[in-house]
Order: structure tokens, then sequence, then C-alpha cells
């Protein structure tokens, strides 16, 4: 049967019966940009968001498996679930990243066998057909396949916010970083048609969008696979990540442009000109260290060394002025010593991050790192990620002082939490501004904001 005829049988079941899905997203960007296209499908089928979990006839659970941690959030939702499964037959459909794991799919099939779909990362699009099998025929649904996945173009989509949207530009990851799982589960690195992504962003700038991010594991390696995986022979001149940067910046309507995330072992010259050249992206860019010590890197397989990624860092503040630098932090790797783990202290130090997202190591089945015998102890993993925050957080404030007196443009996201006759927006590098409205402005525009205090976990300023 057609995809169009299946989604008009769901349709047409369950019409009049005011039904209602929740989605549960776990991990990174990539994974709510594949939930917005999940909301997408679903609600063309004829569900509507529930407000409240409880009244949800579908719970679809977006899954990752990056850190243990977001496993054992998932495992104690679907507990929580079982009831409301006995007491009205709520749908329970689970896809993403941790579904591609054999292990893991393993333990679903055995020990929650109440669960009706399993979809995979490669398998998304399919979700229309795989609930008119559990709807109409009445069957359990296990769809995950291994291979990498061709790109598809056109699902529907509900996105989350009204002025910033998320585009994907690449899947998967071909790095094999020895402590990762991605390149396992979302498989090898594909990028779309970059006329495929230009179309997608003129088409939300007629719709009202304004910021756009670029979502890659890798973006800096986009064009890397000659467009393999494209349905159709892709006849763009736009082959690289500088060149697509360059090609969005051009579409009138977007105003900010961001992405996520780069390599530094890929970070080119030709994109630090295109960030330089185009006031439109932001000049907060993320750029994962995730150890200082060359000989941890290495073993962590990242391609560039302690000084390497100094020297990036300082081409970049160099070339691109007023620019701001977040990073990812990984502490007790297999094997880091005292010494290494001070390495990463010092780079920290040196660069002067303006945000750390900062993790403690967790053990991956299927990586090389997890195989290694010498684990770091759990309590001094512990001692190293409160060591980190600690001068992350004594950096902060010495951060916030360097805003006082600038002039920061700020999309006004709506009133603030704690003062309702206040905005609240975001400069570049994600601090929260509040400010007064000045009658003008409304939430959604970018307003040009003077910054002139600082409290330590938000800046507060007013409209020039
Ligand atoms: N343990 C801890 N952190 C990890 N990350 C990826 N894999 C692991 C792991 N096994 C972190 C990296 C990456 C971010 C998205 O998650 O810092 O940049
Ligand atoms: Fe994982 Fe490394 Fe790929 Fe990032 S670049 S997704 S950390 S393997």
């Amino acid at each position: 049967m057609e995809k169009i005829d299946l989604v008009k049988e769901v349709r047409n079941e369950i019409k009049d019966k005011n039904l209602k899905y929740t989605i549960l997203t776990f991990g990174c960007q990539l994974n709510e940009n594949d939930s917005e296209k999940i909301a997408g499908m679903v609600e063309e089928m004829g569900y509507s968001k529930a407000d409240n979990f409880e009244d949800s006839n579908l719970v679809i659970f977006n899954t990752c498996c990056v850190r243990e941690n977001a496993e054992e959030r998932l495992f104690g939702k679907l507990g929580e679930i079982k009831k409301m499964k006995e007491e009205k037959n709520t749908i329970i459909a689970i896809g993403g990243c941790m579904m591609q794991e054999k292990s893991m799919l393993e333990k679903i099939k055995k020990s929650y066998r109440y669960v009706d779909i399993v979809f995979g990362t490669h398998t998304l699009q399919t979700l229309p057909e795989d609930l008119y099998k559990v709807i109409i025929e009445k069957q359990k649904v296990k769809n995950v396949i291994d291979i990498d996945g061709e790109i598809i173009e056109g699902l529907p989509i509900k996105r989350n916010d009204k002025f910033r949207a998320q585009v994907t530009i690449m899947y998967g990851c071909n790095n094999f970083c020895s402590y990762c799982i991605v390149p396992y589960v979302r498989g090898r690195e594909r990028s779309r048609d970059p006329e495929d992504i230009l179309e997608e962003i003129r088409g939300l700038a007629k719709e009202g969008y304004k910021e756009i991010t670029l979502l890659g594991q890798n973006v800096n390696s986009y064009g890397k696979d000659k467009f393999k995986y494209c349905k159709k022979e892709v006849k763009s001149d736009i082959d690289n990540f500088a060149k697509l940067l360059r090609a969005v910046c051009e579409i009138d309507g977007i105003e900010i442009v961001k992405f996520m995330s780069p390599h530094p072992k890929d970070f080119t010259f030709d994109v630090i000109e295109a960030i330089r050249d185009c006031d439109k992206i932001t000049r907060m860019i993320h750029l994962p260290l995730q150890s200082g010590n060359t000989k941890v890197l290495k073993e962590m397989n990242r391609g560039y060394t302690k000084e390497e990624f100094l020297e990036l860092a300082k081409k970049m503040k160099d070339n691109i002025p007023n620019l701001y630098l977040s990073t990812d932090i990984i502490v007790g790797f297999p094997g880091e010593t005292e010494e290494e783990f001070e390495d990463t202290l010092d780079v920290v130090r040196k660069v002067g991050f303006e945000q750390i997202f900062m993790f403690i190591y967790s053990k991956r089945e299927g990586t090389k790192a997890a195989a290694r015998p010498d684990q770091v102890p759990e309590e001094i993993k512990h001692q190293r990620f409160d060591r980190l925050k600690e001068l992350y957080d004594s950096e902060v404030e010495a951060q916030n002082k360097r805003y006082i007196g600038t002039v920061q443009n700020i999309m006004i996201e709506g009133k603030s939490k704690n003062d309702e006759t206040k905005y609240c927006g975001r400069t570049d590098s994600n601090r929260v501004v509040v400010f007064n409205p000045n009658g003008k402005e409304k939430i959604g525009d970018i307003a040009k904001v003077r910054i002139t205090e600082n409290h330590k976990w938000f800046l507060t300023g007013e409209i020039v």
C-alpha cells in the first residue's frame, strides 16, 4: 500500500477519537530535529500533541546512547509507562540511537514486551507504516536496519520553535573517536544535497524563521562523501562546508546562522574566512576539546595535539573579532593520569572558553576505549569533574565582566521567568540577558541591547 493510503487509513481509524501523542527526546540536537520529523509524521496521521504525558495515547521515545545516564533515564520512564499501557492501551514506540545497539534491542524485546514499535535511526521514515501495522493489523513491529540509510527528503516536520530552526545537513560520523558509540549507531557520514538544504532554509525564511542551526556530527566534513548517498545526482558547485555557510548567509530573512558540531581536525581556514566575512554567522563557535593532553588525544583518536588545538583557537580568535568558544570535555578517559588531566585544565585556562560542557567518561560497550583494562576509578573521575567545574565557575565570573558596556544583538525569546514586565533573550554566546521592553520591539525581533550589569548566571541590559 502507498504511504499516502496508509496515512489516510490511520486518519480514518482514529478520527473523532481525539488521540494525543508525546515524544520524549533524549540526547543531542540531531535527535531533537529527528523528533520534529516524528511529530510531523504523527500529526499528519491525525494525532495531536498531548498537554500531559499521562493523557497520551501514543508515546514515542527517541533515545540516545552516548552516555550511560541517558539509558538509565529511558528504563526509568519505561517502567512508569507500563501502568498507563495496562489502563488505556497506550501505544509505545521506541526509536533512535539506542535501538541500533544489538544488546539494547534484545533487552527491550525480552524485558519490555509491552513495547509496540521499535525503530532505528535509519528507519524513522517508516513510522506511518509501523503505526498502521499496530493500529489496523494489531501487530507488534521491529524495524531496525544496520546499513547506512539512504537520505530521505521531504518528511513532514512540526518544529518546536517559531523563530529558530534546526536543519540537519549530514548524518552519521566517520571519526571513530575511541570512546564514542555514535559511528556505530548512526553509520557513515552522509551529506544532504546542498540544493535540498538551501530550499528547506528558503522555505523557513518565508515562514518567518530568523535563526538557523546547521546540524551534523562533524559539519566541517560536509561534502567529503561526494554526496554518494543522495538519491539523485548532485549538480551544485557547493561541495564543502565553507561554501554551504556562505550560501546559507545569502538567504534573505535569515539573520543568524549557527552550526553544531565542527571537529577541530577539520576546521580549515576557508571556514574561518567564511565566519569572518559573514556577519550573520554566530560568534559563538563550538570547538570540542575532549582532552588537553596529547597522549590522551591520540588514544582518543582525535587527530590533533594539545599544541595544534591551542594554535587553532588562537588562529580563530585572531581572524574573527569578538569570537567566543565553547567546548566539550571528557574527564576520566581510560588511563588518564593526574598530569594528563592537568593538561586539560591548562588548555581551559589558556583558551578561556565561554561555555564548557563537561562529561564524566562513560564506558560504551563495543568501543575501543571500553575494552581497556586501565579504567579510571569512579571516585577519581568525579573528583576531576568537580575540579574542572570549579575552574569553570571561577572563569564564568571573569568572562561576565567582559560584557559590561558592550552592545549585543539579542533575539527576544519572551517574557522573563522571574519578572513578567521584562523581556529575555540570549547573547550570541548563549548568556541570558534580561531587559525592559521599549514598546517597539516584540517577541521574535532582534534587539540591540547594551549590557549594564552582571549577575552570576545572567546579565541585565537596556535596548538602545
Ligand atoms: N563518555 C563521556 N562523554 C562522551 N561523549 C561522547 N562519548 C562519550 C563517552 N563515552 C561526549 C563528547 C562529545 C559529546 C557530545 O558527548 O564530549 O563531544
Ligand atoms: Fe563521536 Fe568523535 Fe564522531 Fe563526535 S566526532 S560523534 S565524538 S566519533
